[in-house]
């Protein structure tokens, strides 16, 4: 019988379900981004997160299943995410997954939200097995990790302070752009200079720790003294030192750790100017940088499918139906 998971992700502003063939088919993969939502505000507002989610949790689930062509008595593992996130919204689709376990007697696996950005990488390349060395950059997260084999993992470095996709956003939100600034500022980079201004690159040459926040200090003071500079070149220049500083970081723990093998993922791996730069450094030292396709970059529910049948299958993991989430849950 054909082994259907299903996967369900709530942990910030995106709804997301998906549904998964066996370790890697994915049947579908539905999400509804409160992007718009939050604009407004400059940023995720929590209890607005968690009010949509209830309102689109069960549309988005029965979307995921109509688009597989699946029946949800045909659904045989339910995987959430239990944590990292917001406490409201990681509440509601963890609660509809106990919800449809118990309904279904299907077991639940409650997935870290970390651990299914790595496992993003398993849907687009199931032949490409750890051990590998992953990139991890998000809105929330930006974390160098070992990954010995799928569920073995080892911090290498994480940020002091912001993510490197909060960076983007606070950096936008400076320069008049909407939430998430991100995917803008990559837009108008394609457009800028990135020599045009030179800004700070933080701890580089420095360990395998991140820091962010100097550098959106440097842009609101830049910003401050040059009002009528070019927005693309000041994108460019911006997304120059993010991308620096991560690509030199990913590279030095690569030859340190003497690892052949480069993964990114998370929302920013979504940065059209980080996967070229990964790119041209990986030819030049014989090195491979993998990325998955954009939807899978950013926030979704495949990846936690993905992970919940892994650690279903190979790991003989069950999650108790009162796990609870957890909003600071670390990846290891
Ligand atoms: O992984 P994700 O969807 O959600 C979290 O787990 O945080 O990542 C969202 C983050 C946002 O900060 C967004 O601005 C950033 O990823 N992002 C990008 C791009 N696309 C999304 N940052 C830079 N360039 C992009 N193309
Ligand atoms: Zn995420």
């Amino acid at each position: 019988m054909t082994f259907y998971t299903l996967g369900i992700e709530s942990s910030c502003d995106e709804t997301a379900a998906a549904v998964l063939e066996g370790d890697h088919a994915l049947r579908s993969n539905v999400v509804f981004s409160q992007a718009d939502l939050h604009a407004r505000y400059g940023g995720v507002v929590p209890e607005v997160a968690s009010r949509n989610h209830v309102i689109k949790i069960v549309p988005v689930v029965q979307a995921a299943l109509d688009e597989a062509g699946v029946q949800l008595e045909q659904i045989r593992l339910i995987g959430a995410t239990r944590g990292p996130g917001l406490i409201g919204p990681l509440l509601v689709g963890l609660s509809v997954a106990q919800g449809l376990s118990f309904a279904l007697d299907a077991p639940l696996v409650a997935v870290n939200h970390l651990e299914g950005h790595l496992f993003a990488h398993r849907l687009d390349y199931p032949q490409i097995p750890p051990p590998f060395l992953a990139l991890l950059v998000s809105g929330g997260h930006t974390h160098l990790i070992r990954v010995k084999a799928w569920g073995d993992y080892e911090l290498i470095g994480t940020t002091r302070d912001d993510a490197a996709g909060e960076a983007f956003d606070k950096a936008g939100k400076l320069m008049g752009l909407g939430y998430p600034a991100g995917p803008q500022i990559d837009k108008l980079a394609q457009h800028g200079d990135p020599k045009a201004f030179s800004f700070p690159r933080p701890l580089l040459g420095q360990g395998f720790d991140f820091s962010f926040s100097g550098l959106k200090t440097a842009i609101r003071y830049f910003l401050q003294d040059h009002p009528h500079a070019k927005l693309e070149d000041v994108a460019a220049s911006f997304q120059a030192a993010v991308v620096e500083v991560l690509a030199h970081k990913l590279f030095e723990a690569a030859r340190q750790l003497r690892i052949d093998t480069l993964v990114v993922v998370g929302g920013v791996a979504a940065n059209s100017g980080l996967r070229t730069r990964l790119q041209d450094l990986a030819k030049r030292e014989g090195k491979k940088v993998y990325c998955p396709q954009l939807p899978l970059c950013l926030d979704n529910a495949a990846m936690i499918a993905a992970c919940a049948r892994y650690r279903h299958a190979y790991l003989k993991e069950e999650s108790l139906l009162n796990t609870f989430a957890t909003p600071s849950l670390p990846l290891a």
